[in-house]
């Protein structure tokens, strides 16, 4: 058997891991050969390839980013793009496709399937975001990531007494945001399932300064006001139509300081939570989700998508995992409420 891999969408520590997984129990269970796409769907849509053996996936465990490149070429949107994977598939003489992402990859893996492609996909995602799978790697690294630049900012926050806006990735779900800002003591956590009012941050940040503390505001890149309470510095977008990130936690910056007449910072973390080295928990839960993937190509039970439920690896449909976001259930919100102010 041939099988292709590839890694699509937002890089994401653990992508390599999966890659070793695979590949490893692959070619030493199932004497399988590999080939890599570059690029996410731009490496099957163009017969972009690289080598993938065991020697390429050597020392790549602790490695972040993805050996195989990765970006956000959907394949849906080209014309004649199907045909063109399907027949580049064939010519190298693959069998199976691997398909490692999030929402986007996962819905163009499962729609490749419809069409007749023996695909399996595994879920990746900072975000957390994915349905059917209970986490998705690179989020425990993010989350420790944000943890830790949110404690350093405490105390920076307090020695000058000020307000201090953290924005953290999340553009549709508020998981990063949640657990960051749980973990360290933030005293408003912001979330795009849930629009703010903006008057009541402004007293929590207000009620902490009386405390003598500085008040830590951590923000998901996608929260909002509620309808017409605030200007917003958003919108601006790349040359490929993507929008940067750092507006919410500036205009919350801004207002906060103009309302309270005390300072206020905001500090954007950006892809700082998707580069380095994954947590220890998102190199096993990818090496397991890797290890169980290519078990299901040995089992020819393609369309599926495999997945973290409980403490065990399962597998779904890919349309279960696609079909909607996996958001912040308002009492999980609540539960971190207790602690604003
Ligand atoms: O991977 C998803 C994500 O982390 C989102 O939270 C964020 O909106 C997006 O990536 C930003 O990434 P890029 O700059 O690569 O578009």
């Amino acid at each position: 058997m041939r099988v292709g891999v590839l890694t699509g969408g937002g890089d994401c520590p653990g992508l390599n891991a999966v890659i070793r997984a695979v590949v490893r129990k692959g070619i030493k269970d199932y004497g399988y050969e590999f080939v890599g796409f570059r690029d996410g769907w731009r490496g099957p849509l163009e017969g972009a390839t690289k080598p993938l053996d065991m020697s390429a996936v050597r020392g790549i465990l602790p490695r972040g980013g993805t050996i195989l490149g990765s970006s956000r070429t959907n394949l849906m949107k080209i014309e004649g793009g199907v045909e063109r994977v399907k027949d580049n598939m064939a010519g190298l003489g693959l069998d199976a496709l691997i398909a490692i992402g999030g929402e986007d990859t996962l819905g163009v893996a499962r729609q490749l399937h419809d069409n007749g492609v023996n695909v399996i996909g595994v879920p990746k995602t900072i975000d957390n975001d994915l349905n059917a799978t209970d986490y998705t790697f690179g989020f425990d690294t993010a989350v420790n990531i944000a943890t830790e630049a949110i404690d350093r900012l405490h105390t920076t926050a307090e020695s000058h007494h000020r307000a201090l806006v953290v924005e953290v990735m999340g553009r549709h779900a508020g998981w990063i945001a949640l657990h960051s800002g749980m973990a360290a003591g933030a005293n408003v956590i912001l979330i795009p399932e849930r629009p703010f009012d903006i008057d009541q941050v402004v007293k929590y940040v207000e009620s902490r300064f009386e405390t003598q503390y500085a008040p830590i505001i951590v923000v998901a890149e996608g929260a909002h006001p509620q309808e017409g309470q605030m200007e917003l510095a958003t919108g601006e977008k790349d040359s490929f139509g993507h929008v940067r990130l750092g507006g919410i936690g500036q205009s919350l910056a801004e207002e906060i300081e103009q309302r309270t007449g005390k300072e206020a910072r905001s500090v954007v973390l950006g892809h700082v939570q998707r580069g380095g080295t994954p947590s220890a928990f998102d190199r096993v839960l990818a090496t397991r989700l890797g290890v169980d993937a290519i078990a299901a190509v040995h089992e020819k039970s393609f369309g599926r998508m495999v997945a973290l439920q409980g403490t065990e690896i399962v597998r779904v449909d890919l349309s279960e995992a696609t079909d909607t976001l996996k958001t912040v259930p308002p009492e999980r919100y609540e539960e971190a409420e207790v602690f604003f102010g």
